[in-house]
Formats: structure tokens, C-alpha cells, sequence
């Protein structure tokens, strides 16, 4: 069984033989897979709607690994338990809707858990939670998948408040990462970087600050 690029690197960040959480999971394909390949024993996929668990059912049903994996219905980790849960996944959402659902499960304010984390939007301001809310962004990797770029963080608590630059809101530590992939992806934030400050003057503050941060991320100020 094979999952795509995203997933895949998902699925590198979790721990051997650990409990799983996948919040959010739509077809169970990433718990399907780690248990599957043998990489953990158990794990329990969630979702918010019906519709989706009930295709993580069938997916876990057609696999034959419906002892090892229990679908739970559940907003975030709302029906979640700290004893299911060392390694706990939320892909494919937005950032904002991925800090709601961290924000709401104080339990994963402890460093035994991690927590792997693969934004779609606003990856910016889920860094800015991470480094305010006492989050260590562990391993940061991009992937490329379908012609789009990810990135995938780890993170673990540890409880100390970081500052939280311009450059790290939008990359992280991918600009010391040096793939392909990490390349792509600032590229791609430069990209958007580009269009943003088209919306202001010369010498307004938003102006200057995109300015100076896209010239930081491309090591020069080729912005034209
Ligand atoms: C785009 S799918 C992502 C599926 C899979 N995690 C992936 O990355 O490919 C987003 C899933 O998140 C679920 N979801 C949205 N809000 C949620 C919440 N508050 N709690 C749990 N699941 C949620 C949706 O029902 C949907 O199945």
C-alpha cells in the first residue's frame, strides 16, 4: 500500500510502535498505512462527520485491521484520551481550524506526546501558536505532491515561549533545510509573498516588512 507524497512524510514522523491518533482523518488511509506496514500496533482514527468515518470504516474493514484500528467520531480531540494517543496527526486542514483543536486539548501540553502537523493555509500563523504556546518545532520537511508543496512540522511541548521572527512565521527552519523540496516550498512563499505586497505602497510598514523578508528568503532583493 502506498500513500502520496504528504502522507508519506506524515507517516516518516511517527513514532515505531506508538498509539496513533489521526484527527481528521477522512478514509483512514494514514492509520491504514502504519499499521499495515507494521510500523504501530494500534491506532484510532477520528473525524467530525459521519460521512468520512464511515468511509474510515470501510477502508479499515476492507484491510481486515478493524481490532487494531477504532474510529471515533470526535471534534478535534474532544473524544479523545491521553492514554490513546502518544503521537496524535492532524493533516490536511487549515492552520487556523489545527490551532482550535490544539488549543482545545490541554493534555497535549506534555513532552511525552507528539504532535505532527501538516497545515493546508496559514501555516504562518500555526507556527506564531506553536512558538507563543510553549510548542518546539521539532523537524520541519516539505514534500511536493500533485504539483503542490506541504509541510509537515513535529512538534513537542516544552513550555517555553519563543519569539517567533518574520522568517520563521513563513518557513520555519526550511531555509537551512536545503531539499528540493524546501526550496520549492519558499519559492512558493515568496510567490505569495509577491502578490501580498502588491496590495500596499512603498513605505508602508506591510510593504517594507514583506519586502525585507522576501529579500531574506531569497538571499537577495531581487523583487522587482
Ligand atoms: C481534507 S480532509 C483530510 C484527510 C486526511 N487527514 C488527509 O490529510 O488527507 C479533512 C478532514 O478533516 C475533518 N475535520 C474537519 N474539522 C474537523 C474537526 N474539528 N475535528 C475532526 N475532524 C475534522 C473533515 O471531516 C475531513 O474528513
Amino acid at each position: 500500500m502506498k500513500l502520496d507524497e504528504r502522507l508519506m512524510l506524515c507517516a516518516s514522523f511517527v513514532r515505531d510502535g506508538i498509539k496513533a491518533v489521526d484527527v481528521g482523518t477522512d478514509h483512514a488511509y494514514l492509520p491504514v498505512y502504519l499499521v499495515k506496514s507494521g510500523k504501530i500496533k494500534e491506532a484510532v482514527a477520528s473525524d467530525v462527520r459521519e460521512g468520512p468515518l464511515s468511509n474510515a470504516k470501510k477502508n479499515i474493514q476492507k484491510n481486515g485491521l478493524s481490532e487494531q484500528i477504532r474510529t471515533v467520531l470526535s471534534d478535534g480531540l474532544a473524544e479523545i484520551t491521553p492514554a490513546q494517543a502518544d503521537d496524535i496527526i492532524i493533516a490536511g486542514m487549515g492552520g487556523e481550524l489545527i490551532i482550535k483543536i490544539i488549543d482545545a486539548a490541554c493534555w497535549l501540553k506534555d513532552s511525552d506526546k507528539h504532535l505532527i502537523l501538516q497545515p493546508m493555509t496559514r501555516a504562518e500563523e500555526l507556527r506564531e501558536y506553536l512558538c507563543k504556546n510553549g510548542f518546539y518545532i521539532q523537524k520541519e520537511k516539505a514534500c511536493i505532491s500533485c504539483k503542490k508543496t506541504y509541510s509537515v512540522m513535529l512538534c513537542v511541548y516544552d513550555g517555553k515561549i519563543r519569539e517567533c521572527s518574520d522568517k520563521f512565521r513563513y518557513v520555519g527552519n526550511l531555509d537551512q533545510d536545503g531539499s528540493p523540496e524546501a526550496e520549492r516550498y519558499i519559492d512558493v512563499v515568496c510567490e505569495k509573498l509577491k502578490k501580498k505586497i502588491k496590495g500596499f505602497e512603498k513605505g508602508m510598514p506591510e510593504y517594507d516588512s514583506f519586502y525585507r523578508l522576501i529579500g531574506i528568503l531569497k538571499r537577495e532583493n531581487d523583487l522587482k
